[in-house]
């Protein structure tokens, strides 16, 4: 399998790393392009700045963006798919806006489309989801998605630390994004929930849908005091139902009790959880964030490539509709 990496960040690093490692028990993979900026000195012979001659290489299989953001990955990502590349990401903010286009010129060109480690970072959870949906209607989920502002409630609650210093030390960790703004506000919260209730419900919704979206800035060190006094943790959460022909869809800080498993859910950690009519309620916890339980990811996604192992095929219906008549109240 030769593989194209298009950025060479914290994620992007960590794939080639745990590539490098694996190529000692196996010749199967192997990296040979990777796409660094533009004025970027390549300090490695794979890399280069030129994504036409990555696209053009008429012996790479697999693409695996980790640039984040939404251009220019979107546009290379359509491109590596029109060039028949499978393709594999991490970035959930342009999946989450273009999932169905990609969807559809994956399957127009042949070629795989897989992101794994776009939600839950190492936790096998798009992979859960599917096998769940095999057999079930999922019509719930719910969860802690987000490592970086887990972590930093974590923290503010363990160290009494402020908000400011326990946010640099997530980017030191490599947990944050570039932009923390989408991990304090919820957005990449949304983009996670966003993916999982596409592939649960069958429909395509997009975080600028006016999904109701709340973070956690203004929580304060006297906030969690207070929440602690009285046996209670606060938890950014992305939850969703589905009933009927109708979903509904919430970003949001949540109280539970010490003694809950969301409670307990503690450091750079994710807790997602599925309801299913006949599999009940099944909750996955694994490091959400950090460089190599990503990458892990990434790596089963480019194996799944290499053995064959089919996703579930995604064909987006949109007859669901979202409610907005609900309240907060009503939701919980
Ligand atoms: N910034 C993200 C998080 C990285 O903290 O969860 C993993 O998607």
């Amino acid at each position: 399998m030769n593989i194209a990496i298009l950025g060479f960040g914290t994620v992007g690093t960590g794939v080639y790393k745990i590539i490098e490692k694996a190529k000692r028990q196996t010749q199967n993979l192997h990296v040979k392009h990777i796409l660094i900026r533009k004025n970027k000195k390549p300090d490695l012979p794979e890399m280069t700045d030129d994504i036409d001659e990555i696209l053009n290489d008429k012996d790479l299989d697999v693409v695996v963006e980790v640039l984040g953001g939404i251009e220019p990955a979107h546009q290379y990502i359509l491109a590596a798919l029109k060039h028949k590349k499978h393709v594999i990401t991490a970035n959930k903010a342009v999946i989450a806006r273009y999932m169905d286009e990609f969807t559809k010129i994956a399957a127009d060109n042949g070629v795989k489309f897989y992101f794994e480690s776009s939600v839950g970072g190492g936790i096998p959870w798009i992979q859960g989801l599917e096998r769940a949906l095999r057999v079930d209607d999922v019509n719930k989920i719910q969860g802690i998605f987000n490592g970086t502002s887990n972590f930093i409630l974590d923290q503010m609650k363990k160290t009494g630390k402020s908000f400011n210093d326990v946010l640099l030390q997530a980017q030191q960790l490599g947990y944050a994004e570039a932009d923390p703004s989408a991990d304090i506000d919820g957005l990449d919260v949304a983009n996670k929930l966003c993916i999982s209730v596409d592939i649960a419900y069958d429909i395509f919704v997009k975080p600028t849908d006016e999904l109701p979206i709340f973070g956690i800035r203004n929580i304060t060190g006297d906030d969690i005091a207070y929440f602690n006094q009285k046996g209670l943790t606060v938890k950014l959460m992305g939850k969703s139902h589905q009933r009927g022909n109708e979903f509904d869809y919430v970003v949001e800080p949540t109280l539970y009790h010490g003694d809950t498993l969301e409670a307990n859910t503690t450091d750079n950690y994710n807790l997602i959880s599925l309801h299913g009519e006949t599999i009940g309620n099944l909750k996955f916890m694994g490091q959400g964030a950090g460089q190599l339980p990503t990458a892990n990811a990434v790596i089963q996604d480019i194996l799944d490539i290499f053995q064959h192992k089919e996703h579930l095929k995604r064909e987006f219906m949109s007859n669901l509709k979202y409610r907005s008549d609900l309240t907060r109240s009503n939701y919980i």
